[in-house]
């Protein structure tokens, strides 16, 4: 049972999500499947908790509209970079809901979860509860004035809401008061003794040292009961029948981990299975992978949920390090990350044969894996990775093989002859099969990074060897020495048989290779059988194989200069957005302009306008061009309003208008006028109108 955490879908993940949590997931789940293990990997979209509620009041809608959106996203981007997932699920759907309501039942009902009466932060002008995130201060521990209730992102603190200093609501911006509300608990300091020893002791040897270290630190600070309800509208609710727990639902931490087993349950639906033996049998090994950030839910929380529910536990939660990128941390919300999509439509989509490049990806993002310190994706890295170990060694291997193979031994599988071979052979077969041992090692301890090294070791391996063998020379002297064709023979023999081989080991990390190997061989994917892996005879002697492909492509500097070029520009644009949006407001809500004079006034000569048509201006997300009339005249303006209205909704608006501003050029149409917006605290934008229709040209003073 493989899960990987489950994406909030509040907004597109960046490669260092895939790197972290589920491209590792991926190739282990791969390696099982090839090993013919019963197998099932799950992973969907968390869909609950304040991620999604904040983000909906960013993009002004709701929540529902938000998860729709990025489940879609997200399912489509991981299914296009072969993150093989059984499942891809979501947290909103009936049966996660039921599955949740069932096991807060289960342990409310055993005794389980305590309640308790606490005073809560709350705002009265918005009338709401503030959980998490909904409440920012000063971080008691770095000074940061935007710290989360729950988190300081500054500095990674996990925080509760009564540590700010100088709360604040982020509804309203104003300090909220106390109100009391009763929640359900979960007793982890009832649960240490279980953790210390099940985690130190039992697991001090397979689990990382990055795990066991911050499990360690999180006890060592002392276990809390933790609250898994929450006053909010959006999420589980509780169970109808539960005293009190109406208006309230569950902590998206503790709804979205059963997350995996309700899509386990759909899954098991869907295959006409039962579901029970994954989460219950205990000789089902169940694995999670993670990034750092989930380890305390999946190692201490979710665990004592599970032991307390009569589930099995995790066996590993191998989790990873961040990832950074060219010397900064990677942040979609500061614009300095590669999303997932953005590569998908830069690289895998514009490109005939657009799968070697999400296997370009995959390659270096293992070979970067930040396993156990953090690492760092550049495009410099990415460029040097693909240009000088995917295509000058491994396809390069594949590539002279299959040349050769059709120049000197028409294209077919020539025969092996055992009394010539001498020590040189006979080492490649014998690396063959330990590298094959390597790997299964490293793969079962979750060292994706040394496994995927030790395949390509392989293919400098056969390179070497070619290169000592020196068949084409050989060639050259069959005319006086025909015998010695079958020196050739078993040059051309060996290093097809090391390529079939590299295309099973390959076959985890890189599917789409392995896929475009088995064709130029002619094989079927049976062959990438784990099985078959080490063996000296994959290929059958006389049998006739394809002409080589391309299995790579080199990453060219320009390209490399564009992706750093865009990565700027977007952070640039980002700074830019925040400190305009955050200057006029601060500017425009508190402060009042210099005073001027009535005949200052009087010069703006403002009108009330009625738009009777409108449309996108090409290439400028935010403009919309208008044509109203003036009642003496129409006229067309500019307006930057396209980020908050379509064209169709504003038809027939009646609008104020500054009548006799000078006109300007925006994108090459010249714009007459300007339209006056109130814009909310959101930054929604609201046309300011006569509260009834008047006629067209009306003055305003
Ligand atoms: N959505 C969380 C995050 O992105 C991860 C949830 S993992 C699960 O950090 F176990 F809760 F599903
Ligand atoms: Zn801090």
């Amino acid at each position: 049972m493989i899960t990987s955490a489950l994406p909030y879908a509040n907004g597109p993940k960046h490669i260092g999500h895939l790197a972290g949590a589920y491209l590792p997931a991926d190739i282990y789940v791969r390696y099982l499947r090839a090993k013919k293990e019963d197998v099932v990997y799950v992973c969907g979209s968390d869909e609950h908790g304040a991620a999604i509620t904040i983000q909906a009041i960013k993009e002004n809608t709701t929540p529902r509209a938000i998860v729709d959106k990025y489940h879609a996203l997200l399912k489509s981007n991981m299914a296009n970079l072969g993150i093989s997932f059984d499942i891809y699920h979501r947290t909103s759907e009936p049966i996660h809901h039921q599955t949740a309501q069932e096991f807060f039942t289960a342990l409310n009902d055993k005794g389980d979860l305590i309640q308790k009466e606490t005073e809560q932060f709350y705002d009265e002008e918005a009338k709401s509860f503030l959980a998490d995130r909904y409440i920012i201060g000063t971080c008691p521990v770095c000074g940061n004035e935007n710290a989360y209730g729950d988190q300081c992102e500054k500095c990674g603190t996990s925080l509760s809401p009564d540590q700010l200093i100088n709360p604040r609501s982020t509804l309203s911006g104003k300090a909220p008061s106390k109100k009391s509300t009763t929640h359900w608990f979960l007793p982890l300091d009832k649960h240490e003794g279980f953790l210390r020893d099940w985690i130190l002791n039992q697991h001090k040897d397979d689990w990382k040292t990055n795990v066991l270290g911050q499990c360690k630190s999180w006890m060592d600070l002392g276990l809390q009961p933790r609250a898994v309800t929450r006053d909010l509208d959006w999420g589980v609710p509780l169970p109808p029948n539960v005293d009190g727990g109406k208006g309230k639902v569950l902590y998206v931490w503790f709804d979205a981990p059963i997350g995996y087993i309700s899509a386990t349950r759909q899954w098991a639906i869907d295959n006409n299975k039962d579901w029970k033996p994954y989460w219950q049998d205990k000789d089902t090994k169940l694995v999670h992978f993670i990034g750092k950030d989930n380890i305390v839910f999946h190692a201490i929380i979710f665990p004592v949920m599970l032991k307390l529910h009569g589930n099995i536990l995790p066996d590993n939660v191998p989790s990873n390090e961040f990832m950074n990128l060219e010397g900064d941390k990677m942040s979609t919300s500061r614009g300095w990350s590669i999303e997932m999509d953005d590569y998908i439509n830069d690289f895998v989509k514009k490109e005939n044969g657009g799968d070697m490049m999400v296997d370009a990806l995959r390659y270096y993002l293992t070979q970067i894996a930040p396993e156990t310190k953090d690492s760092e994706f550049t495009w410099k890295g990415f460029q040097d990775a693909v240009n000088s170990e995917l295509v000058s060694i491994f396809g390069n291997y594949v590539n002279r093989t299959f040349v050769l193979m059709h120049k000197l031994c028409k294209g077919k599988v020539p025969p092996l002859h055992e009394t010539l071979l001498d020590d040189a052979d006979k080492k490649i077969f014998a690396d063959i099969l330990e590298t094959k041992n390597r790997i299964e090692n490293l793969l079962e301890t979750y060292k994706f990074r040394d496994a995927l090294y030790e395949v390509i070791d392989l293919a400098r391996k056969g390179n070497k060897y070619m290169q000592d063998k020196q068949p084409w020379i050989v060639a050259k002297t069959l005319d006086t020495n025909p015998d010695n064709q079958k020196l050739i023979d078993n040059c051309l023999h060996i290093c097809l048989q090391l390529t079939a081989n590299l295309t099973v080991l390959i076959n985890p990390f890189l599917p789409f290779t392995a896929k475009k190997m088995c064709y130029m061989l002619k094989v079927v994917d049976k062959m990438l059988d784990w099985e078959n892996a080490g063996k000296p005879k994959l290929l059958s002697v006389g049998y006739s194989l394809r002409a080589p492909e391309l299995l790579f492509r080199k990453i060219e500097d320009e390209e490399v200069k564009q992706q750093v070029e865009k990565l700027n520009n977007k952070k640039m644009a980002m700074e830019n957005a925040a400190l305009k949006s955050a200057d006029e407001k601060d500017a425009t809500l508190a402060t009042v302009k210099p005073e001027i004079q009535f005949d200052d006034f009087a010069k703006i000569d403002l009108k009330v306008a009625t738009i009777i048509s409108a449309s996108k201006v090409e290439k400028a997300d935010k403009l919309l061009k208008l044509e109203v009339d003036l009642g003496f005249e129409k006229r067309t303006i500019v307006s930057g309003i396209a980020m908050h209205f379509t064209p169709e909704e504003i038809v027939g608006k009646q609008v104020v208008v500054v009548a006799n501003l000078a006109p300007r050029k925006m994108r090459g149409i010249e714009s007459n006028g300007m339209i006056l917006m109130a814009e909310d605290k959101s930054g929604k934008l609201h046309f300011v109108s006569p509260q009834t229709v008047i006629d067209a040209g009306s003055n305003v003073s």
